[in-house]
């Protein structure tokens, strides 16, 4: 077994980095674009100067997503202030590639600067404070940002398909609250009206990939939406996977069920966290393990022509949210090692891209 992975580890490093003899293997950008596919990573502005970092993203992946620096804290750190400068890094950074970016994201709960939360504004105040973001944010990027994160994470996680109480629903929320879905009405219109070309999608992580009682909830909103003309074009499945464990048959069956509505899913933050050492290694069976969920997920989404995108959520454990996020008992979640050198997991879903061809 231990001989196995060691065999099958290096085949990977080598698949992925395109370094095989004789006909070079392809890269997952090169099986992407092959199979009709988007490839994104999740990326930190200050680490494109590290070159293995850089040429690793612009080889590997033909789309980009900041991870942090278009959130409100980053973005509009003061009432009048908008700092566009770390998400234009990577937005040049992707135009020098030939990459897509997609944006993440104008309206959420978490990450939001002081003055904003505890501005104690009214509601009409707030809706004219969230209106302007909006239109500012996806006016800059129009014809850069192809897709946005409107609004992400509105369920709430301890009842499931009720909203989550946030100050843009509820304390005091931009609309009345008993209205329920229609603030986010108003998010995907206002964008819709900055950038008319961008496609909006909501974004949703624990525990919406299953069919269950949260993203039965949010499919009635993007029926309902649809129905009614609301500006919405996809639906965002974060897939942060723990505990080596995802439902496969039931993530396919719901995005079979979303795209069936005529919106695409995008596959957003995807990361499958192991147990780790305190090297932060973990065992070469579990990064088999690993690698099979991404290659599971992968088939899913390609089963799908309305599932257009897989993105991770960073692309080397180097630099990768999972770490702090469980006081580093977690790791090694993605796709290239801290040295950049492909996993088995790289492998295993640039077979699928390759086989998946549509
Ligand atoms: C995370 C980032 O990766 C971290 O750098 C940051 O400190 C916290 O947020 N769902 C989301 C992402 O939609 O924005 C979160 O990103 C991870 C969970």
């Amino acid at each position: 077994m231990k001989w196995r992975s060691i065999v099958l580890v290096l085949a990977a490093a080598v698949f992925c980095l395109g370094l095989g003899a004789g006909a070079p293997e392809q890269s997952l950008r090169e099986a992407a674009q092959a199979s009709g596919m988007l490839i994104g990573a999740a990326v930190r502005p200050a680490q494109l100067s590290e070159a293995a970092y850089a040429s690793t993203l612009a080889r590997e992946f033909n789309m980009v997503e900041p991870e942090d620096a278009l959130k409100w804290e980053v973005v509009h750190p003061e009432p009048q202030t908008f700092d566009f400068s770390q998400a234009d890094q990577i937005v040049d950074f992707a135009s020098r590639h030939g990459m897509k970016v997609r944006g993440h994201t104008l309206v959420w709960h978490r990450q939001n600067p002081k003055w904003l939360t505890e501005g104690k504004y009214t509601s009409s105040e707030l809706a004219k404070i969230l209106e302007k973001h909006i239109k500012t944010v996806a006016a800059h990027y129009r014809g850069k940002i192809f897709a946005w994160d409107v609004v992400n994470e509105a369920s709430d996680e301890l009842h499931p398909g009720q909203l989550r109480s946030t100050i843009w629903r509820d304390q005091p929320g931009i609309v009345l609250a008993a209205n329920g879905y229609a603030y986010m009405e108003r998010c995907f219109r206002w964008a819709h009206e900055a950038d008319p070309e961008a496609l909006l999608f909501y974004n949703e992580g624990a525990e919406t990939e299953v069919v269950n009682a949260k993203s039965d909830a949010i499919y009635a909103m993007v029926r309902d939406f649809r129905q009614r003309g609301v500006p919405i074009d996809g639906v965002g499945l974060q897939m942060h996977i723990s505990n080596l464990h995802a439902d496969v048959a039931s993530i396919s069956a719901n995005i079979k069920r979303f795209t069936a509505l005529g919106v695409q899913v995008h596959i957003t933050e995807m990361d499958v966290s192991l147990a780790v050492d305190a090297n932060g290694n973990a065992s070469p069976e579990d990064l088999q393990r690993q690698a099979d969920i991404y290659r599971q997920i992968a088939a899913a989404c390609l089963a799908y022509r309305g599932c257009t995108a897989i993105q991770t959520w960073g692309f080397t454990d180097k630099y990768s949210w999972i770490g702090s996020h469980s006081k580093h008992t977690q790791g090694a979640a993605l796709l290239f090692d801290r040295n950049y050198r492909a996993k088995p997991a790289c492998g295993a879903l640039r077979n699928e891209l390759e086989s998946g061809r549509r």
